[in-house]
C-alpha cells in the first residue's frame, strides 16, 4: 500500500513514517518545511533503512499538489500538515483558517480528482471543549467551548470530513483525536524540534533543561486535581504512531472516530518529577504562576473504542517518554 503523509517531516508524521516503513508500507512525504527540517528524512532513513520520497509542497499550492498526486498514485493519505501554535492562532486567526481549513479543502479536492478515497486525519482532544468531566468519549458533542482558533480549525475540518463522507459513499475517513503526545523515538535521532517558541509543556521542559528557557512556569496549583496542577493524558509518540498503523488496517467507508490516549492522567508536578528522575535527579527550575486562560483542570481519554475496534492500546509509560527525551536531548547536544 502506498501512503502519502502530509506534514510527514514533522514530529508525529516522522515517527509514523518509521512505523509504516518497518511494516513494509511504501511511504511518501509532503511538507512545506515551515515547522520541520529536511534532515529528518535522513534520520528516517538511518532508523528504518528507507528514505521516503519527498515533495516540498504547500497544501495551498494547488498546482504543486496536483502534480504530486498525478505522480504519486496513492492508496491513502494521512493528513498531519497544519499549524498548531495555540497562542499564535489567537493573534493570527486568518492564517490558521487559511492554512489548516483551506489547505485541507485543497487536499480533499486533489484526492477526489485523483481517485484517492482513504484519509486519516490528525485531530485533537481540543475539539471536545469543556465537557465538565475529565474523561472524554468519542460520542460526546464537539465544537462547544473551544477556546482558540487552532482548536476550531480541528473541529471545522472534522465537520468538513463528515460532510464529504456523506456526499461520497466510497470515501473512507478516520479521525484520530490525539491527547498530549510526548517523548521521542528511542534511537534519540528524531523528536520534537519546533522552529518556533513552544507553548506546550513537554517542549518547554526540554528547553528549560537545556537552559534556553530559565524556568518552567507552572500554570496554577489550585485546581481540583491530585496536587492542584493541571492533569493531562500524555501519550508516547511511538504509541501514537502505531495507532495510525492500526487505523490503516481497519479503515472503512464512512466516518470513524477514535481517541488516541492512555486513559491515565498525569499532573504537571508529576511530569516534572518524572523528568528529574530520568535526568538522574537534576532539578528542573520552576515556579507556580497564575492559571493560563482557557486551561481545564483535567483532561483524559477514554481509549476503549480504539482498543475494541482497532486492537490498539498504549504500551509505553511516562518514564519511557522521559528517558527517550533525555536521550534525544543528548544527541542534539553532541551535534
Ligand atoms: P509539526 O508542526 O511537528 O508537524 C506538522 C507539519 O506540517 C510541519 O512539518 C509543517 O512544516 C507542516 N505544514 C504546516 N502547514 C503546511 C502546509 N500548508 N503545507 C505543507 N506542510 C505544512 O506538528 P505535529 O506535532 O507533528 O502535529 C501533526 C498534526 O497533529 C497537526 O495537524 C497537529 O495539529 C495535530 N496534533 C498535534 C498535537 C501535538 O500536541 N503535537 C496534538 C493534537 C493534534
Ligand atoms: C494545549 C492547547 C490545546 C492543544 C494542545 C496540543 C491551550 C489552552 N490548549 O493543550 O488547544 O490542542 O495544547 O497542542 O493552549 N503547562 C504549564 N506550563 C507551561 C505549559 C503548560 O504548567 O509552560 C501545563 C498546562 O497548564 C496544562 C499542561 O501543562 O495543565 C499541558 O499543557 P499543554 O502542553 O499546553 O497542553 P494542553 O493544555 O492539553
Amino acid at each position: 500500500m502506498k501512503v502519502l503523509l502530509t506534514g510527514g517531516t514533522g514530529y508525529i508524521g516522522s515517527h509514523t513514517a518509521i512505523e509504516l516503513i518497518k511494516l513494509g508500507y511504501e511511504v511518501e512525504i509532503m511538507d512545506n518545511l515551515f515547522n520541520s527540517k529536511i534532515e529528518v528524512l535522513d534520520k528516517i532513513a538511518e532508523i528504518s533503512g528507507v528514505k521516503p520520497k519527498f515533495y516540498e509542497v504547500d497544501l495551498l499550492d494547488k498546482d504543486g499538489m496536483d502534480k504530486m498526486f498525478a505522480e504519486g498514485d496513492y492508496d491513502l493519505v494521512i493528513h498531519f500538515a497544519g499549524l498548531k501554535a495555540v497562542g499564535e492562532s489567537v493573534e493570527k486567526p486568518l492564517k490558521y483558517y487559511e492554512n489548516n481549513v483551506g489547505g485541507t479543502i485543497n487536499l480533499l479536492e486533489c484526492m477526489k480528482k485523483h481517485g484517492v478515497n482513504k484519509i486519516i486525519f490528525s485531530s485533537s482532544a481540543t475539539v471536545y471543549g469543556d465537557q465538565g468531566v475529565a474523561e472524554l468519549t468519542e460520542d460526546m458533542q464537539t465544537g462547544v467551548g473551544i477556546t482558540n482558533p487552532y482548536g476550531r480549525t480541528k473541529y471545522m475540518i472534522e465537520e468538513i470530513l463528515k460532510d464529504v463522507a456523506v456526499a461520497n459513499k466510497e470515501f473512507e475517513v478516520t479521525i484520530l483525536r490525539y491527547f498530549n503526545p510526548v517523548g521521542t523515538h528511542p534511537s534519540g535521532l528524531i523528536g520534537e524540534d519546533p522552529n518556533d517558541i513552544p507553548n506546550n509543556l513537554m517542549p518547554i521542559i526540554m528547553k528549560v533543561s537545556t537552559g534556553e528557557i530559565e524556568k518552567l512556569k507552572v500554570y496554577g496549583d489550585d485546581y481540583d486535581t491530585v496536587d492542584g496542577t493541571g492533569v493531562r493524558d500524555y501519550i508516547h509518540v511511538v504509541d501514537l504512531a502505531k495507532g495510525h498503523v492500526a487505523a490503516i488496517n481497519k479503515i472503512k467507508s464512512g466516518i470513524s472516530i477514535y481517541n488516541l490516549g492512555t486513559g491515565k492522567g498525569t499532573s504537571v508536578l508529576e511530569m516534572i518529577a518524572a523528568f528529574e528522575k530520568a535526568s538522574g535527579g537534576k532539578k528542573l527550575p520552576y515556579e507556580v504562576v497564575e492559571r493560563r486562560a482557557g486551561d481545564l483542570a483535567e483532561i483524559c481519554a477514554n481509549p476503549g473504542r480504539a482498543e475494541r475496534e482497532l486492537g490498539w492500546k498504549t504500551e509505553l509509560t511516562i518514564d519511557d517518554a522521559m528517558n527517550d527525551t533525555i536521550n534525544y536531548l543528548n544527541h542534539l547536544k553532541e551535534k
